[in-house]
């Protein structure tokens, strides 16, 4: 079977961008896949260099990954941390990655503007970290955002390189994998286009039906439509983008034609949205409460995961070394 590996930083919950951006590929895939997914612990010392409390943080990741439909059967589930390999391969990508080309990515010049005091060189091989957390397991597809495009391009070329150096065709080049279109990019309910922790206005998996509603119900509209059958702005649109997620065709239907004819009561499709963001994820919320009570449970998961990554990284590791000359 293929292999599939991805991860996700435990800066916050789980909020609904992540669920539909990512997560909902993560469960699709199980079945079909020889799945790795992680908790991205070392990526978050990045931008989070003292973490309250790391270890809390992970384990609420992990119950929001089962609690998701994320099957410790089906797949291995473990924190990146807890694979030592990956910094091993993490130097060696990292000899050959060039100061240039780090310094073009776009999210590490974005964090460079967010957090001047603290461009640190963690920053800077971001990629190089990702590219180790793919290639370890030689994995060929990653579940991601479209964000992560050029952190993807790095991993292929840190790929592509390593097999041009050694004149082998060893690491398979990743590929980013979406499942559909429309599941990737969850607006944000303010305007600012995409939902993001460090955007601050995500709709969290656990927060309960009053949060979501208040959340919803502060979306940013306009003043509405005048003339019939215009095209949306795009506050609108994202309104629409997140009824097409959770609601039924019926519901849909029923706002585009009050959109058209210019009759559209927005408070009244806020609530019919909050309603169906709610009934989506109470069941969810649920889990994430049962799954969090259960330490016994979440650390033996985590156990089993580390063992299993470890044996999958430990192979690759030892064929790098042969590869590289260290015997
Ligand atoms: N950079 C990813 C994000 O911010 C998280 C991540 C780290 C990741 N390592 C990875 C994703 C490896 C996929 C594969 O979302």
């Amino acid at each position: 079977m293929e292999k599939v590996v991805s991860g996700i930083r435990p800066t916050g919950n789980l909020h609904l961008g992540n669920y539909f951006g990512a997560v909902t590929s993560f469960v699709r895939m199980q079945d079909d896949y020889d799945c790795y997914f992680f908790i991205a612990d070392w990526h978050s010392l990045t931008t989070h260099p003292k973490p309250d409390n790391i270890q809390q943080s992970t384990y609420t990741i992990l119950a929001e990954y089962l609690a998701c439909g994320i099957d410790p059967e089906k797949s291995v589930i473990y924190m990146q941390s807890d694979v030592k390999e990956v910094l091993e391969l993490y130097l060696y990508l990292n000899m050959n990655a060039y100061l240039g080309e780090l310094e073009r990515v776009t999210t590490f010049k974005e964090k460079a503007r967010k957090q001047p005091d603290n461009v640190n060189a963690g920053l800077l091989t971001y990629p190089t970290l990702m590219a180790a957390d793919i290639l370890i397991h030689r994995a060929l597809k990653v579940p991601v955002g479209k964000d992560q495009e050029q952190n993807m391009e790095m991993a292929r070329k840190c790929a592509r390189r390593f097999n041009n150096i050694y004149g082998l065709d060893f690491f398979p080049e990743p590929q980013s994998f979406h499942f559909s279109e429309k599941a990737i990019k969850i607006p944000g309910l303010d305007g600012s286009g995409k939902m993001g922790k460090s955007e601050g206005n995500c709709i969290y998996l656990k927060d309960d039906a009053k949060t979501i509603q208040k959340k919803v119900m502060k979306a940013v509209t306009d003043s509405g439509p005048t003339v019939p059958c215009s095209p949306k702005p795009e506050v609108i649109e994202n309104l629409f983008t997140f009824l097409n997620i959770v609601s039924t065709p019926d519901t849909v239907q029923y706002f585009e034609d009050k959109w058209n004819d210019c009759s559209i009561r927005y408070g009244d499709l806020k609530k019919q949205l909050a309603a169906d963001i709610v009934a989506y994820t109470e069941p969810i919320r649920q889990r994430i409460e049962q799954f969090s009570a259960d330490r016994d449970l979440l650390r033996s998961v985590a156990r089993r995961g580390a063992e299993m990554a470890t044996e999958s990284a430990q192979k690759t590791l030892s064929e790098v070394r042969h590869i590289i000359g260290f015997r």
